[in-house]
């Protein structure tokens, strides 16, 4: 059995409605310090319950003033749990505690700091300057500030700790309460020394342990799901994605071969995705895979459909469909089914959301019928996607595998654009296979977010040889994102354009054309349907 620290420290995000939330809770658990967000309406009990080492309260897009706004739970402020607010969360702060918040003048952008106790030598109220000089070179010190209303007189018995040319009081604390306020950003990368500011708070204030790493996680995670799923039966649905492989693995670290993976041959793969799937989960990670072959099914089920969200209900029928009939003939009895669900998506379907759980009951799963209830294992559904790809390394999967691109669940049938038939995957296939070893060997693979290859509804003419050609023509996309939400797109070298290009017109038989898109998201998307 692993060593299982009992539990780690952990800090409440309380999320008002800032862009930046999700940013400050990755700032925090990247100095290894475990952390959820949470909705501002959470009760004083269930945050004694919760038990944080400290509270943050974030920026939003309210104002003090304005009543409908969301404010602080009542008796946050003397609970005795040390709490950083940020920009509104300040405001909050400093309006419950009697100082002055003026509305107006809005201020975006970069700010200098005068940080004024940096030199206390009791370090008493410098707490969250520590490391700072009262006279440090003023580029040192750029903040930057994105907000309406300011903070313009402490409460009573709170101290100034900086402030900027337009800010009287940029940071604030109170003299008998672990109270913090700051009017900037410090998680923004244009605050560059807001990581030290945080975590001043956490370790300094909050007194937090540094030890939320993957390899902890992993431990606990394997700690947790056996004692959830106990000698029972667990059925997966691999995806051949880094969540659900990571997911999967987890799980066969903890119950072997309780697991059962099922992988969907949907016949909407890129080229070689099966065998290395197969090679890296039935090979090198020893789990119990099924692959199904089900190329037939979904070929049929596509047939004819050019509209792409025909397409998408198409093959999410389909996929349904095998994955029932294997669950039923293959892992009858099977109680739990995995998910590799993660954090964003608990984020953006559920804003408000209980505290995460490995286990949670879940019936009719993703249109699954009613009487083939399964109960959800979702380990990872407390990771940020780069967590889960540290995750998957400390579970030893292979750094190739947990650094690929996403690929989408309907695969291949949304960028084969109109209907999708056997000969033309075979042309997208080959073609997306030479695109992705020219990225390899140019050594940019991992500065792009998603890069694939298109195979367009169009007939174009050429000339190879000395006759006219009248045949396809290929799109090439490759994006850098964050997130996927937003995304802009990859600026190759010309050379490397026409490296592709000539590589694709000579090899692929098919093809005369190819255009790079350069397309960013929004206005387009990644994907071409
Ligand atoms: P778009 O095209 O909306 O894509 O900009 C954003 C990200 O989502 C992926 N994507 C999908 N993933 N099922 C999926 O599992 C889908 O239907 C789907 N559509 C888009 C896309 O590859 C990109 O990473």
């Amino acid at each position: 059995m692993p060593d299982v620290p009992a539990r780690h420290d952990r800090i409440l995000v309380l999320d008002y409605g800032s862009q930046f939330t999700q940013l400050i809770a990755r700032r925090i658990r990247e100095a290894k310090v475990y952390c959820e967000i949470h909705p501002p309406t959470r009760t004083l009990e269930w945050m004694r319950e919760w038990d944080p080492q400290g509270i943050v309260l974030s920026g939003g897009p309210s104002s003090v003033y304005d009543h409908a706004g969301p404010g602080l739970a009542p008796g946050l402020t003397t609970m005795g749990v040390p709490v950083l607010g940020i920009c509104y969360g300040m405001q909050l702060l400093a309006r419950s505690e009697g100082g002055t918040v003026v509305p107006g003048k809005r201020e975006y952008g970069r700010a200098t700091l005068r940080v004024h106790c940096a030199a206390d030598p009791t370090g008493g109220d410098g707490e969250l300057f520590h490391g700072f000089r009262n006279d440090a070179a003023p580029d040192e010190v750029v903040v930057w500030c994105s907000h309406g209303d300011h903070v313009d007189e402490p409460p009573p018995g709170f101290d100034v700790l900086a402030s900027t040319a337009d800010l009287p009081v940029a940071a604030f604390r109170a003299r008998d309460r672990p109270l913090y306020g700051v009017q900037f950003h410090p998680e923004v990368a244009h605050t560059p020394r807001g990581d030290e500011i945080l975590a001043n708070f956490l370790f300094r204030v909050c007194g937090c342990a540094a030890d939320w790493t993957p390899g902890a996680f992993v431990a606990e995670s394997v700690a947790r799901i056996r004692d959830a799923v106990g000698g029972e039966q667990v059925v997966c649905g691999l995806s051949g994605g880094v969540d659900s492989s990571v997911a999967a693995a987890l799980v066969h670290r903890a119950v072997g071969d309780q697991l059962t993976s099922v992988f969907v041959d949907t016949g909407l793969l890129r080229e070689n995705e099966r065998a290395d799937l197969e090679a890296l989960f039935r090979g090198r990670v020893g789990m119990r895979l099924l692959v199904v072959d089900a190329a037939t099914e979904f070929l049929a089920a596509l047939e004819g459909v050019a509209d792409p969200e025909a397409k998408r209900k198409a093959v999410g029928e389909v996929f349904i469909r095998v994955f029932e009939r294997v669950a039923r003939e293959q892992c009858a009895g099977a109680r739990f089914l995995v998910q590799g669900t993660i954090y964003p998506d608990v984020i953006e379907s559920a804003p408000v959301h209980g505290p995460s759980a490995v286990i949670k009951s879940h019936h009719n799963v993703g249109g699954l019928p009613d009487d083939l209830a399964f109960e959800l294992v979702e380990p990872v559904r407390e990771l940020f996607k780069d967590e889960v790809r540290e995750v998957g390394r400390a579970l030893g999967l292979h750094e190739e595998f947990v650094r690929r691109h996403p690929f989408p669940g309907p695969g291949l049938a949304i960028r084969v654009l109109g209907p999708v038939s056997e000969d033309r995957l075979a042309v997208l296939r080959r073609a997306d296979a030479i695109y992705m070893e020219e990225i390899r060997a140019a050594g940019v693979y991992d500065d792009i977010w998603q890069a694939f290859a298109v195979l367009l509804p169009v007939r174009t003419v050429g000339v190879m040889g000395d006759a006219r050609t009248y045949e396809n023509a290929v799109a090439l996309r490759a994006v850098g994102s964050r997130d996927g939400m937003t995304a802009d797109w990859y600026p190759f070298e010309p050379e490397f354009l026409a490296r592709v290009s000539t590589r694709i017109i000579n090899e692929v038989k098919g093809v005369n054309r190819v255009a790079y898109d350069i397309s960013s998201k929004p206005p387009a998307t990644i994907e071409w349907e």
